[in-house]
C-alpha cells in the first residue's frame, strides 16, 4: 500500500513501521523511543538482533542529543557531508536502547539527504531507526515497487521514485583521533581524508576493526533470488556453464542463515551488465540483480572487467563479492 507522508508520520506515530525512500536506498522506519516498533523492523526483516539499526535524524542538533561525544571529527563530516550518504558510528547516550546498537556502546547516526524522509523527519519531530527494507541477507531496494514485492504488500510504503544513490551509505566508526570505514559507498575515503585535512585535524585511518565493532558483516548479504556468480577471466559458453555446474554442487543450502536458493541445475545463465561509470552503476545495481533475477535463466553472472579495478567501483564491488554465491577464477 502506498501511503502519504501525513499518513506514514500517522502510522510511526501508531508504533507501527513504514518504509520510505532516502537519496541511498528504501529504509523500514520505526521510532526510536517505541520498542514495539523497533521489534517489529527485526521481525519484518527477519533480521537477527546482533545487527545495529542506523538512527536517522534531521540534522546535527538532533544528532549530537543522541551521542555521549560529539568530537570534532564528527562536526567537520556532518558539516560537510550531511544531509548526505555517511553514516557517523559515535558512543551513544542514554536515549539509544541496546536493541538499537545490538548492546554496543555506539550507535550509527545518519541524516539522509531526501525530501520525503526529511519531511517525515520534520514532522515526527524525532528520529527513527530504519534499516534498509529487505529481508535479512536479500538485495536492498530502490524502488517503492521493489519494497512492494519484498514484503508482499504488507509493509505500507511512502513513494518517493527510484533512489539516486542506490547503495546504502558509507558507514565511519569515529573515535578522538581514528577513523575506520566500516562499510564503503559513495563517500570515499579520500572525500573524509580532504575534509578532515582542510579543517587541520589529527586522525589516523584505522584498518583492523574487530567484528565486535563491526556487526553484521556477513560472509553473504545483499543476495539477489537466483543465485549470482562473480566471473573472473574470459570463459567460452560450455566451459563456463560446466564450471557454474560444479560451483554449484558443492555450494551449501544456506550460508550464516542466508538461504542460496540453489537451481537442480544451470543451463543458462543471465549477465550483469553495468553502466561503465561508477555512480550510474550504483544507481542500477540492485533493481538490475531483482530484474535479472525474474528471467528464465538459472542464475546469475558477472564478470568482472578491467575497468571495474578502480577504486570508485570499490563498493560496488564489495556488495557484488558479499551478493554472490561462489567466485569462479580464471583458469
Ligand atoms: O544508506 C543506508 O545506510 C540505509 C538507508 C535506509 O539509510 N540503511 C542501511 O541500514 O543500509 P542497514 O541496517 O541495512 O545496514 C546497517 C549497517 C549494519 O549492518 C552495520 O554493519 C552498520 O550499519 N552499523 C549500524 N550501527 C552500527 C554500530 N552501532 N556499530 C557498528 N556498525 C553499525
Ligand atoms: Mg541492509
Amino acid at each position: 500500500m502506498k501511503i502519504s507522508v501525513e499518513s506514514a508520520v500517522k502510522i510511526l506515530l501508531q508504533d507501527q513501521v513504514v518504509a520510505l525512500p532516502t537519496e541511498t536506498v528504501y529504509g523500514l522506519a520505526g521510532r526510536i523511543d517505541s520498542e514495539k516498533a523497533l521489534h517489529l523492523i527485526f521481525s519484518t526483516k527477519q533480521r537477527p538482533f546482533f545487527d545495529p539499526l542506523i538512527v536517522h535524524v534531521r540534522d546535527k542538533v538532533q544528532a549530537q542529543e543522541l551521542t555521549l561525544e560529539w568530537t570534532p571529527i564528527a562536526e567537520a563530516l556532518a558539516n560537510a557531508f550531511w544531509p548526505g550518504p555517511l553514516t557517523l558510528v559515535l558512543r551513544k547516550s542514554a536515549r539509544i536502547s541496546d536493541l538499537i546498537t545490538s548492546g554496543l556502546e555506539r550507535v550509527g547516526l545518519r541524516c539522509p539527504n531526501h525530501p520525503l524522509a526529511l519531511e517525515v523527519l520534520e514532522k515526527l519531530g524525532e528520529p527513527f531507526a530504519a534499516p534498509s527494507a529487505n529481508l535479512f541477507g536479500r538485495t536492498s531496494p530502490t524502488t517503492a515497487e521493489h519494497v512492494e514485492s519484498e514484503f508482499q504488500g504488507k509493509v505500507p510504503v511512502l513513494d518517493g521514485g527510484p533512489c539516486p544513490i542506490g547503495i546504502e551509505s558509507t558507514v565511519v566508526l569515529l573515535d578522538q583521533t581514528q577513523v575506520a570505514i566500516l562499510r564503503k559507498g559513495h563517500i570515499k575515503a579520500q572525500d573524509i581524508e580532504s575534509v578532515l585535512k582542510s579543517h587541520h585535524l589529527e586522525f589516523q585511518w584505522k584498518t583492523q576493526v574487530s567484528a565486535l565493532e563491526s556487526p553484521g558483516h556477513m560472509k553473504h548479504h545483499y543476495m539477489p533470488a537466483k543465485p549470482l556468480f562473480w566471473v573472473e577471466g574470459s570463459w567460452k559458453e560450455q566451459p563456463l556453464l560446466e564450471k557454474l555446474n560444479n560451483s554449484l554442487r558443492s555450494l551449501p543450502q544456506s550460508v550464516e542463515g542466508v538461504q542460496l536458493r540453489k537451481p537442480t541445475q544451470i543451463r543458462s545463465y543471465s549477465e550483469l551488465v553495468l553502466p561503465d561509470h561508477a555512480e550510474q552503476a550504483a544507481r542500477l545495481l540492485y533493481s538490475e540483480l531483482r530484474r535479472l533475477s525474474s528471467l528464465d535463466s538459472d542464475c546469475l553472472v558477472f564478470f568482472v572487467r578491467k575497468n571495474h579495478l578502480h577504486e570508485d567501483w570499490d563498493a560496488i564491488l564489495e556488495r557484488l563479492r558479499k551478493a554472490s554465491a561462489a567466485q569462479i577464477l580464471s583458469s
